[in-house]
């Protein structure tokens, strides 16, 4: 039978290749061996070819066989390989071409990117006030970044974001749009849609825009949203918070200066500054002569962005603000160029 005869030309191949490994005496040898049996055009490979061609029933007891040939002869070469390897150490010691008392090689301890170890340090300071963490999808329908937020299609507002567009055709003929998200602020409505209030949550994550790269410009970049809704909550809740996010962010000495700025998704709309702490508010080139930085953009949530989540805005009020981890890190560090987080220079990214 065609079986009997495959399976004693393995029995053959198999005590063939054993005599061979044992003769094999350096892992040059091992390497032609293991081609010679297990190669694309070796012995076992040929015969483990030729079962695809056997009858069903012959197939599965000849497979079988041909398999655990190829499991002992693996099993064989890596047993000689580490006894060769053992024979070698020990004759390099005998003849003293290892110095084990010279000092290992240091291994180069990675660390947490500049941005990541910001977001984190924001992500704490909220938390510790009774935030939790959300995060959301990069690519996003065009509803969510700009409709839900009360920015409509053709509103000048959206000319504040620059878009990249994701080229998509919608196969429903609805005429939805995807993108890459140019701020966090989406979170806002998802959560709010899936969540009843109180709502207190913060949302780190990456954002895209169409703008050409600049020293405090990206394309790519980070922001942390934050939301809070409830009965009651009033603008001195956003003035509050914000401002001990300051302190433990910046130090003890902080002051916050709120300025108003025109978001069309909160009303009324504010950004916040810190004084400089590099002249103390006497005007120096980091805060471009005016004593104050501007950290983030926040508000009173709009009225319809909660009627659009089926908030009841009469009963229901909130605060929300957007910052970006990297203009902070900028500002804390002293560093003068944004295009420096992403460039992934080691030298600039070992300082932090
Ligand atoms: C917004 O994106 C609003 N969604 C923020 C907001 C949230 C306002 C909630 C009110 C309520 P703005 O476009 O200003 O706002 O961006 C917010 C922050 O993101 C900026 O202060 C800046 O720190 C950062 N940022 C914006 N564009 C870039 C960019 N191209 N590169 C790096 N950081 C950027």
């Amino acid at each position: 039978m065609v079986e009997h005869l495959l399976l004693s030309e393995l029995d053959a191949v198999l005590r063939q290749a054993q005599d061979e490994l044992a003769q094999a005496g350096d892992s040059e040898a091992l390497e032609s061996w293991r081609v010679s049996y297990m190669g694309r055009r070796g012995h076992l490979t040929l015969l483990l070819r030729q079962v695809g061609s056997l009858p069903e029933e012959e197939r599965r007891t000849v497979g079988a066989g041909v398999n655990q040939a190829k499991d002992t002869l693996e099993q064989l070469l890596s047993e000689r390989q580490n006894s060769l390897r053992e024979a070698e150490a020990s004759r390099w010691l005998e003849e003293g071409s290892i110095d084990v008392t010279l000092p290992g090689r240091p291994l180069s301890v990675g660390r947490l990117h500049p941005t990541t170890q910001i977001v984190r340090e924001i992500c704490d300071a909220f938390v510790s006030m009774g935030f939790d963490i959300a995060e959301g999808p990069e690519v996003e329908w065009e509803s969510y970044n700009f409709d839900a937020l009360n920015i409509p299609r053709d509103h000048p507002a959206r000319d504040m974001w620059d878009t990249l567009w994701v080229d998509w055709t919608d196969p429903t003929d609805q005429g939805r749009r995807m993108l890459m998200r140019t701020h966090t602020s989406p979170m806002q409505a998802r959560i709010m849609e899936s969540t009843q209030p109180p709502v207190r949550v913060l949302v780190p994550g990456k954002c895209y825009r169409y703008e050409a790269a600049d020293a405090t410009h990206e394309w790519h970049f980070y922001q942390v949203e934050g939301l809070a809704v409830d009965k009651g909550i009033t603008f001195a809740d956003l003035k509050g918070t914000l401002y001990e996010f300051a302190r433990r962010m910046f130090g003890a000495e902080r002051r916050v200066r709120f300025s108003c700025n025109y978001y069309p998704f909160v009303e009324p709309g504010a950004d916040m500054a810190i004084d400089c702490f590099a002249c103390k508010g006497d005007g120096c080139r980091i805060c471009k002569n005016t004593g104050w930085i501007e950290i983030m953009g926040s508000g009173m949530v709009h009225p319809r962005v909660l009627e659009g989540v089926g908030y009841d805005p009469e009963v229901y009020t909130g605060f929300a603000f957007g910052m970006g981890p990297e203009r902070i890190a900028m500002l804390k560090y002293g560093i003068e160029d944004i295009r420096l987080f992403y460039s992934n220079d080691v030298r600039f990214l070992r300082q932090f």
